[in-house]
C-alpha cells in the first residue's frame, strides 16, 4: 500500500468510527494515524497528562526492531510516535543490538525525578533464554527516546522475604534444569533455584510494571525457569531493585504477568508457558504487592475452548482508566509467531464474580460498558 492510500484509509476508518460510535474490536486488525496495523507487541500503557502511550515490542521479519510508542486520548484511534528505543546495529556488547531480544517492555513515569523509566526482558544473541536478564532504559519525555542505564538479573545477594530460613541453605541444581521436570518442581519448592542464582541475580523473564499509590513499583517478572514469579521492589528512582521481593505460587509455572488494584485488594492475571501457543489463564489475590498470594481460578469465562486459551491470547497488562474508577482493561497478545507485526490484540473489561475479576468475550464494545 502506497502511504497515499494508506493515509485515505486511516482516514475512512475513523470516519467510520466516529459514525458508529468508537469501539474496541478484540482480535482484529488494529491501524494507526497512518493505516499501520499497531506494532507493540507485549506492551503496556502509560496515562501521562490526558494522554495515554500504549509501548510494545515493534517487531519484522528479523525479530524486535526495539520499543515502539503510540499515543491516544480516547483509547481507540492511535497515533504512531516512531521507536520509542531503538536497538541498534552495535555489535554484541551493546545490549540493545539487533539480534538481541526485547520483550514486554513497560513504562512508568517517576514523580520525583520527573523521569520515564521504561524495563523490558532482554535475552541475548545464540543464548535462547537463558539470560534472562531485564534493562532499564529512561526519558525525559514519554515518547522517547529512551536511554539504557543497565542490564542485570534481579536481586543478586538478597533473599527474598518470604523464604523460610532453613532454605537459604542446601543443595545447589547442577545447570538448567527442564521445565516440568521432578528436579525442576523440587528446585522450585524447596528453593534450590534461588540459592543457585542468589550471587548473580534472579532469572527475570516475562514481566510486568506496576506503581502502587504511595509511588512504589514493582517489577513482576517469571523466574527460576519460570517456576516462580518473583516481585521486586524498585528502588526510590525505579532505576534498581530496593532488595526487598517475595516469591509467589513457587512452581506455578506462570508467565505473561499483569497487575491491578482494587478495593484494598491487588490482582494478578498470568498464563501457562507454552511458547506463543495460548493456554489457559490464571489469576490470583494478595493484600499487599510483596504479601502472601493466593491463587483464584481461571478468569475467563465462556465456551470451552475460550476459557483453555484465553481467546487465543496471553495476558499483557492491565490498564486502570482515567476518570473512571473501578474500569480496568485486560490486554493480551494473540501472538501470530510466523508474522509477529500481524501479531492482534486482545483487550476486554474487566468484570466480577463476586470479588473475583472474571473477563468475557466481546465482539465489540466500547468505554460506555464501564457507565
Ligand atoms: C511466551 C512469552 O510470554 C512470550 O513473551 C515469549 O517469551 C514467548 N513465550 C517465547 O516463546
Amino acid at each position: 500500500m502506497t502511504n497515499q492510500i494508506r493515509l485515505l484509509a486511516a482516514a475512512l476508518l475513523s470516519a467510520a468510527a466516529a459514525l458508529a460510535g468508537a469501539a474496541f474490536h478484540p482480535g482484529q486488525l488494529w491501524p494507526d494515524n497512518n493505516g499501520v496495523h499497531v506494532n507493540a507487541h507485549g506492551g503496556g500503557l502509560l496515562y501521562h497528562e490526558g494522554v495515554y502511550y500504549w509501548f510494545g515490542e515493534s517487531r519484522d521479519g528479523r525479530g524486535t526492531r526495539g520499543v515502539s510508542c503510540y499515543s491516544s486520548r480516547d483509547l481507540y484511534d492511535w497515533k504512531d510516535e516512531g521507536l520509542a528505543l531503538t536497538m541498534t546495529a552495535d555489535g554484541p556488547s551493546s545490549v540493545i543490538s539487533r539480534g538481541n531480544a526485547i520483550e514486554r517492555p513497560k513504562v512508568i513515569y517517576n514523580r520525583k525525578t520527573r523521569k520515564f523509566v521504561m524495563w523490558f526482558h532482554t535475552e541475548l544473541r545464540g543464548r535462547g533464554y537463558d539470560a534472562a536478564q531485564t534493562t532499564v532504559a529512561q526519558s525525559d519525555k514519554a515518547a522517547g527516546p529512551y536511554a539504557v542505564v543497565r542490564s542485570l538479573r534481579p536481586d543478586a545477594g538478597t533473599w527474598p522475604l518470604n523464604m523460610p530460613a532453613g532454605q537459604k541453605e542446601g543443595p545447589i541444581p547442577a545447570g538448567v534444569l527442564r521445565q516440568t521436570s521432578k528436579e525442576w518442581l523440587a528446585a522450585a519448592t524447596d528453593g534450590g533455584i534461588v540459592r543457585r542464582d542468589f550471587k548473580g541475580g534472579q532469572m527475570a523473564r516475562d514481566m510486568t510494571l506496576f506503581v502502587d499509590d504511595d509511588g512504589i513499583a514493582y517489577h513482576i517478572h517469571a523466574s527460576e525457569e519460570n517456576a516462580t514469579l518473583h516481585i521486586s521492589q524498585l528502588s526510590d528512582d525505579y532505576l534498581s531493585f530496593s532488595g526487598k521481593w517475595v516469591r509467589a505460587f513457587p512452581g506455578g509455572h506462570n508467565e505473561a504477568p499483569a497487575v491491578f488494584h482494587w478495593k484494598g485488594k491487588y490482582y494478578m492475571i498470568t498464563s501457562g508457558c507454552t511458547g506463543w501457543t495460548p493456554n489457559a489463564a490464571r489469576s490470583g489475590v494478595a493484600d499487599a504487592m510483596l504479601g502472601e498470594w493466593h491463587a483464584l481460578r481461571n478468569p475467563v469465562r465462556g465456551s470451552k475452548e475460550q476459557t483453555e486459551n484465553t481467546f487465543e491470547s496471553q495476558s499483557t497488562y492491565i490498564l486502570s482508566v482515567q476518570g473512571k474508577p473501578g474500569a480496568f482493561i485486560f490486554m493480551a497478545d494473540r501472538w501470530r509467531p510466523q508474522n509477529h507485526a500481524d501479531g492482534r490484540y486482545v483487550w476486554l473489561p474487566i468484570q466480577w464474580e463476586g470479588d473475583k475479576p472474571i473477563v468475557q468475550w466481546m465482539d465489540e464494545w466500547s468505554l460506555k460498558f464501564f457507565d
